[in-house]
């Protein structure tokens, strides 16, 4: 895990402001945080006026039990006349991807989640966040069930090399 941090605050930072923070759940936080979720999940459907599906908020509860560590990567947002908040929440982004980096060169899988709780007030909250700082990913860390081969990734690059001058 040190190594992981490391790499993650080693993310490019305009200013070195470090806006990006992390919280490690596992073991009893990761179920406690379970709950939060599902509190969570109750209290978006209480403000939207729906009923819970309890299939629903049972997998809040439990998803976090996805893998055995779950670091969750935030961005603070600091004062700065010069950093745009996009450029910090640019920041933490790029230190949720060196983290991802790190559990692959350290032989774990890794998956950048996100969904409805990390636009939660209240999920926020329990992290110890504010409104106007951000929740970028939920990082699902561990090792590869045996006979589970990492997923290849080979990237399609058409159309992704834009033409300058602009047509
Ligand atoms: C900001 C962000 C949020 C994401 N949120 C989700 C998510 O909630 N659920 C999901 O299945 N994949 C999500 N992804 C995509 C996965 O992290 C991953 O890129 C995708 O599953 C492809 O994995 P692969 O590289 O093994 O093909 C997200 C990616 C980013 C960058």
């Amino acid at each position: 895990m040190r190594t992981i941090l490391r790499a993650a605050a080693a993310a490019p930072d305009h200013e070195r402001l470090r806006p990006f923070r992390f919280t490690i759940l596992e073991g009893a936080a990761k179920d406690a945080f379970g709950l939060v979720l599902a509190d969570a999940y109750d209290s978006r459907c209480a403000a939207a006026g729906t009923e819970p599906v309890s299939a629903k908020r049972e997998k809040e509860r439990t998803k976090l039990g996805r893998a055995p560590l779950v670091l969750t990567v935030s961005a603070l947002r600091q004062p700065s006349a010069v950093v745009p908040w996009e450029e910090q929440l640019a920041a933490a982004a790029a230190a949720a991807q060196n983290a991802c980096l790190a559990a692959t060169a350290l032989g774990y899988g890794s998956m950048w989640r996100t969904g409805d709780p990390s636009y939660d007030p209240s999920v926020k909250a329990a992290l110890g966040l504010g409104g106007d700082d951000a929740i970028v990913g939920w990082l699902y860390l561990g090792s590869y069930r045996d006979g589970v081969a990492p997923h290849p990734n080979e990237p399609d690059l058409a159309g992704l090399l834009l033409p300058w001058p602009a047509p």
